[in-house]
């Protein structure tokens, strides 16, 4: 059994518990990792994410039959079986279990846009790691819009899957994220990045060129108040783009950054700089990573990841210290950084496919001996994009 047969394996068996029947339907929508455009997106900027081969699934068949009241019942299979049940006739608001409030978020949002859920049940199970910066939260959005609308038969855009997955992420699981790990999760293809432009969501595919192996080094450090240091790092973004006068970051000309700076504080002027540069380094990274040009990458994700803890500080001193390692031993055979919102969670290296071995053994003999938490490192392939995986 390959890993997407286990996971509709656990899903399935997780329904017939729950609910006495069989599902009718199963959806998967993937994790993803950015490869760089890092804390960009709600800034109107340009990204660079992958979907991984790591991925939400949701079995899915109608309510009971001659069930009086119209809901949606769920059962979070990874959350200790945990049961969820939204009443479809009532105003939807948040409740008090986190998982849950994505549900409540997806069918307000269908709600909002003139979809009205039709009844179901469903039973959800996953293997993106939680919390790693992995986008579990984004692809279990992404995957309750795809089954809800599809159910409902509502055949909805990709990318409105992951407006509504991204709405219910900001309005009822209080976080105030950008949009770019829903679209990775519903819009990737295999085999490629998505260069995302996060404020018009015009979006292609980039080849990621043969040869070349997208590693991820999970550094064991669990994220904690990401939510809140994350809002705040928005909040300042937003007060330095109110300082130069403009909508979003996105429209700051580094010549501006610096000659407007006037009396725009040391902070503020730090989080700007982080937008501004980052944003800069983006689409020469997407031409290096089709090319393969591991040199470019080498530079430009050196510059992504020290910009990030130095001007953004969103990293922490084991987490750079992990990067040094790494990038030394790559050279310019690939680059790594820190990936996600930060505070902990994972790198990301995009390196030879020779040296993944190097890698591999430099953190098991140089970093993992002295380390509070062993890091680990894996090797994904980019993955497809959300979409229904079986009927039946
Ligand atoms: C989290 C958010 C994204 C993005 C990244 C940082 O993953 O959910 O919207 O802001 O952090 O790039």
């Amino acid at each position: 059994m390959d890993r997407r047969e286990h996971l509709m394996a656990r899903a399935a068996a997780g329904y017939r518990e729950a609910f006495g029947a069989a599902p009718a339907r199963f959806y998967a929508a993937p994790g993803r990792v950015n490869l760089i455009g890092e804390h960009v997106d709600y800034n109107g900027g340009l990204v660079l994410p992958c979907a991984i081969d790591r991925e939400t699934v949701i079995a899915l068949g109608p309510a009971e039959e001659g069930t009086a009241d119209a809901c949606v019942e769920a059962v979070a299979i990874d959350m200790a079986g945990a049961r969820g049940r939204v009443d479809l006739a009532g105003p939807i608001t948040p409740g008090a279990q986190e998982w849950e409030n994505h549900l409540r978020g997806v069918i307000a949002g269908l709600a909002e846009r003139g979809h009205a859920v039709e009844p179901a049940r469903l039973a959800i199970a996953g293997d993106v790691p939680m919390g790693a910066g992995l986008s579990s939260s984004a692809s279990l959005g992404v995957a309750l819009a795809l089954a809800l609308s599809d159910a409902s038969g509502a055949a909805l855009a990709p990318a409105t899957w992951a407006q509504i997955a991204q709405g219910a992420e900001n309005d009822f699981a209080g976080c105030a994220c950008g949009i770019m790990d829903q679209m990775a999760s519903a819009c990737a293809s295999a085999g490629h990045a998505l260069l995302l432009d996060c404020a018009s969501l015009e979006h292609r595919p980039v080849p990621i060129a043969p040869g070349l192996a997208i590693m991820v080094i999970d550094t064991g450090i669990r994220r904690q108040l990401t939510t809140s240091a994350f809002n705040q790092r928005r909040a300042e973004c937003e007060a330095a783009a109110a300082h130069y006068g403009v909508a979003l970051l996105r429209d700051l000309s580094p010549e501006r950054l610096v000659a407007d700076r006037g009396a725009l504080d040391e902070v503020l002027f730090a989080r700007a700089r982080h937008v501004v540069h980052e944003i800069a380094r983006v689409e020469r990274a997407a031409d290096a990573l089709a090319a393969g040009k591991t040199a470019v990458l080498a530079e430009v994700m050196a510059a992504s990841h020290w910009s990030l803890s130095e001007d953004f500080a969103v990293s922490l001193p084991a987490i750079d210290a992990l990067v040094s390692l790494v990038a030394d031993v790559l050279g310019d055979a690939g680059g790594v950084r820190l990936t996600g919102a930060g505070f902990g969670g994972c790198l990301v290296a995009l390196v030879a496919e020779e040296m993944t071995s190097a890698v591999r053994d430099a953190i098991s003999t140089r970093y993992n001996p002295g380390a509070a938490l062993p890091a680990r490192a894996e090797v994904f392939a980019a993955q497809a994009g959300a979409g229904l995986i079986r009927i039946g």
